[in-house]
């Protein structure tokens, strides 16, 4: 019998930049997001450096959520959420970043959003950024390669915290924030941390003074959030993937053990308050100078989270003997190296290998890690919906792929005593797919009439997985 506890959230998860559009309305800056092109299952996104009236930028309209959020929290009660997983637009508070005043028309946006989610019974997730830093942020100050952008960050996050702390509890700081452990490809860097890797500079020593800068701003945003309200609950979020060796041959089983250090980095400082061995002997092995100064101890065991939000999407697997190291050029999808085929699953049709039991694998490693509760805050399969005469859309292939999830966390919580707070599915509706800028690659449940040329009426219906969810929830997670 699947049982989930009494309070569990049900809900479902977008982000501010993928979902909203009106990218330059009511005084919002442009951000990192709005200078990357469209790609597709082959071809990466590029990052221009100015906007090109010329080309199609998908995150600029996106699915116009800024203008459609009233309805579309209409079918999100409709359907029984319980929470909805979205981000403050950190562009749309601070349009520039650095300024001394935030825009209220920006503040207000939130208000009206919060106050209608609440009025129909909804519990506002809010992830402080979901790769929306300013541009100007990344132009004309590195990112989070340079130590002011933490101060800007803190302030923006004190700022919305202040507005926001009788209306959200649950808060998280930076989406996927292990994403850019991936340096071989720019995409990760440039959105988790407004950087760019210049001639000369080492890759690996970039990555990891951003990250530092970036587990100081976690932190400290954590302690202030403490303080403005001593009743949040704020969590980091991480992806996870679990990491598979090949064969029992130890030198693959070792060879995934480090590929895993990549993914628990941040969140071994995030949880514990400092660094993990493993990291801090990669720098003095590899002589790398980060700029940990007199303090930022103090600061990071100050500032550990209350809970682990994580996205799960597939497993990988490695071999030393029939892997390669990566081709960055062709890396759409966050490929890693000596990454191999998992015969035994099956993969969707941008690559992600589905494993359900990969998902029981991560909530038993992260709870066993860290003893913190767990939030599942995206899992979903992204894939081509096709409209039928009648307007209709069978996505039975998303039913099952949630249906397998959903069971594997029902075993994890009632056979493994994994803490669980919730599951916030991705792309609740449709949305811009991240990491290839595709309306096609369709996450939702709720259908949105838009392509990936840009054009479409917004129109929102109601796919087969709509009602499916809705019994779901109305059951508790019991009639999967
Ligand atoms: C995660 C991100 O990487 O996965 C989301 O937090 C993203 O922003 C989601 O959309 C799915 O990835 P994609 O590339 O299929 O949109």
């Amino acid at each position: 019998m699947i049982k989930f506890p009494k309070n569990f959230l049900w809900g479902g998860a977008v982000a501010a930049h993928q979902l909203e559009g009106a990218w330059n309305e009511d005084g919002k800056g442009p951000s990192v997001a709005d200078v990357l092109t469209a790609g597709s299952a082959q071809q990466p996104r590029q990052i221009h450096t100015t906007i090109d009236p010329e080309t199609y930028y998908p995150n600029h309209e996106a699915v116009d959520f800024y203008h459609h959020y009233k309805e579309d929290i209409q079918l999100f009660k409709e359907m029984g959420l319980k929470a909805f997983r979205t981000s403050i637009y950190w562009a749309r508070i601070f349009p520039k970043g650095d300024e001394t005043e935030p825009n209220e028309a920006g503040l207000k946006f939130y208000d009206d959003l919060f106050d209608e989610l609440i009025a129909n019974g909804i519990e506002p997730v809010v992830t402080l950024t979901h790769f929306e830093m300013p541009l100007y942020l990344a132009q004309e100050y590195g990112g989070f390669k340079n130590r002011k952008v933490v101060d800007f960050f803190v302030k923006y996050a004190e700022t919305v915290y202040k507005r926001y702390k009788d209306k959200v509890k649950y808060w998280m700081t930076f989406n996927e924030i292990n994403n850019m452990m991936d340096y071989s490809n720019p995409i990760f860097l440039w959105t988790n941390a407004g950087v760019t890797v210049e001639e000369g500079e080492n890759p690996e020593e970039v990555m990891y003074t951003a990250a530092h800068h970036l587990v100081l701003a976690s932190a400290l945003a954590v302690s202030k959030g403490k303080e403005i309200n001593p009743n949040f609950e704020i969590g980091t979020m991480i992806s996870h993937v679990p990491i598979y060796p090949n064969n029992c041959d130890p030198k693959n089983v070792m060879l995934a053990e480090e590929a895993l250090h990549l993914r628990y980095f941040f969140p071994d400082i995030q949880v514990r308050g400092y660094y993990p061995s493993y990291a801090l002997k990669n720098f003095e092995r590899k002589g790398f100078d980060i700029p940990i100064l007199d303090g930022d101890a103090d600061i990071l065991a100050k500032g550990t989270v209350d809970y682990i939000g994580f996205s799960y999407y597939m497993s990988n697997v490695v071999d030393y003997d029939k892997g390669e190291p990566l081709d960055s050029d062709k890396n759409v999808h966050g490929k890693i190296p000596y990454q191999v085929d998992n015969p035994y699953i099956q993969s969707s049709d941008w690559g992600w290998a589905i494993d359900p039991i990969g998902l029981r694998i991560t909530l038993n490693r992260l709870w066993e890690r860290y003893q913190l509760p767990l939030f599942i805050v995206e899992n979903g399969l992204g894939a081509y919906d096709e409209i039928a005469s009648d307007g209709s859309i069978h996505d039975d292939y998303r039913i099952d792929y949630m249906r397998q999830h959903i069971e594997e966390m029902a075993k994890a919580i009632n056979h493994d005593g994994v803490k669980l707070l919730g599951y916030t599915p991705w792309g609740i509706i449709d949305l811009i797919s991240f990491t290839s800028g595709q309306m096609a690659k369709r996450y939702g449940m709720i259908y949105v009439d838009r392509d990936d040329e840009g054009n479409g009426s917004f129109a929102r219906s109601k796919k087969d997985s709509f009602a499916w969810y809705q019994k779901v929830i109305a059951s508790n997670g019991e009639e999967l």
